[in-house]
């Protein structure tokens, strides 16, 4: 997002690179989704491949009913930090997945039939030896998009996210708890309106005969310009006419614009203009923006141009196109000088390497209203060497 976000921190006192995650902004999306509980009684989960920052749990379960897992490591860590429910959904999963899973998911939902077949009995059979009770679902895929990028469109031409309408089976649904999609990324209300209507139009036999609906991720609830409103109104509507509870599986509404990535300038070479190097790559630290690809905003700089001193920024790795993108500042860069990426919570944070040897950045928090930093992990040549032999 490239909105300018409060820091409520001294940045002087950060030891870079490190990831500052904002209790209090936190706090402030957790009043919106509490607040869009209250009004539909819809669940909300989160989703851990966005944002696993587990010493914040507490803080967020206060809110959430629990989480979304995409792997065995993640509804563990659900299961074990964060509690409530655990749904967990992967495009396909092994014997050995399964048997994880009957430990610490409490919906298991399955990409195709052909798995649901294999997986159901042993799966229960499992659960139940360990004290427990399963409930299965299906992703479904409505074909339906909205004009996500195309890697983060599942109902983009050739998708292998969900079940078609065509390739559904009506037979064996009384196994079945709930049904599943997810289409949105960074999307608003509207998108969801649309995909409701194409989910009904297709998928419209089967709804009643569901305890529950989960309408996946990638609604920006939190944002500024998101119609709430209609938001509760879908999910009321939705809930009376079909009988079922919705759940809500966010990642980036709950952690949006609340971290940051604090870097520090280690030095200014010229490359065609001034390109100004830090102590983070972008390949290691921020993957999403070559992914995406996006430009991550920085605190208090401006499009090229738009303010006095126009430069590039670059990380410290070999990689050539290890550059975060084109600035402008009221001031020539100094050494020494730190720059502040915004809205590094989500995906960001969980998506780091340490391609080239580089540091990972070290995860503080700062406290709700009072700036204190709390540092929660640093990491050290011993994180690198570990994951390689
Ligand atoms: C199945 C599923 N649920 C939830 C999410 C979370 O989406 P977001 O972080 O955009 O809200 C994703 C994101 O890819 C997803 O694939």
């Amino acid at each position: 997002m490239n909105t300018e976000q409060p820091v409520n921190f001294d940045p002087g006192l950060v030891k870079t690179p490190a990831f500052v995650v904002d209790e209090g902004l936190l706090e402030r999306n957790l009043e919106i989704l509490a607040d869009i509980k209250r009004r539909t009684g819809c669940r909300i989960l989160l989703a851990l491949k966005c944002f696993a920052m587990h010493s914040v749990f507490p803080q967020l379960h206060r809110v959430l009913d629990g989480t979304c897992a995409s792997s065995p490591h993640e509804a563990r860590l659900g299961r074990e930090e964060f509690g409530g429910e655990v749904h967990t959904f992967a495009a396909a999963y092994s014997e050995d997945d399964v048997r994880d899973l009957a430990a610490t998911t409490d919906h298991l939902v399955f990409n195709s039939f052909r798995q649901f077949d294999r997986f159901r009995a042993p799966a229960q059979a499992q659960a139940e030896s360990l004290g427990r009770r399963l409930r299965f679902g299906l992703r479904i895929n409505p074909e339906h998009s909205e004009g996500a990028v195309a890697i983060y469109d599942p109902c983009a031409p050739g998708s292998r996210l969900g079940i078609r309408r065509r390739d559904f089976r009506e037979e064996d649904l009384e196994l079945i708890s709930g049904l599943h999609w997810h289409n949105l990324c960074e999307q608003n209300a509207d998108c969801l309106e649309r995909t409701i209507g194409a989910v009904e139009h297709s998928f419209g036999p089967f709804l009643a005969r569901m305890d529950y609906i989960n309408f996946g991720g990638g609604h920006h609830i939190t944002r500024a310009d998101y119609d709430r409103e209609l938001l509760v109104r879908l999910v009321n509507d939705f809930q009376q006419r079909w009988g079922v509870q919705v759940y809500l599986e966010p990642g980036e509404a709950v952690a949006l614009n609340c971290g940051f990535l604090v870097t520090t300038v280690l030095d200014i070479v010229q490359a065609d203009g001034d390109i100004a190097i830090i102590d983070a790559s972008v390949p290691a630290h921020m993957p999403d923006v070559l992914e995406m690809p996006y430009r991550p905003h920085i605190i208090g700089s401006g499009h090229p141009g738009e303010k006095r001193y126009s430069c590039r920024i670059g990380g410290l790795s070999c990689l050539a196109g290890d550059v975060a993108g084109a600035y402008s500042f009221d001031r020539p860069l100094q050494i020494g000088q730190r720059l502040l990426f915004t809205d590094m919570a989500i995906y960001t944070m969980v998506k780091t390497t340490t391609f080239n040897g580089v540091q990972l950045p070290a995860i503080i928090r700062c406290g709700a209203g009072n700036g204190k930093l709390r540092v929660v992990r640093t990491f050290a040549y011993e994180d690198f060497k570990t994951r390689l032999s």
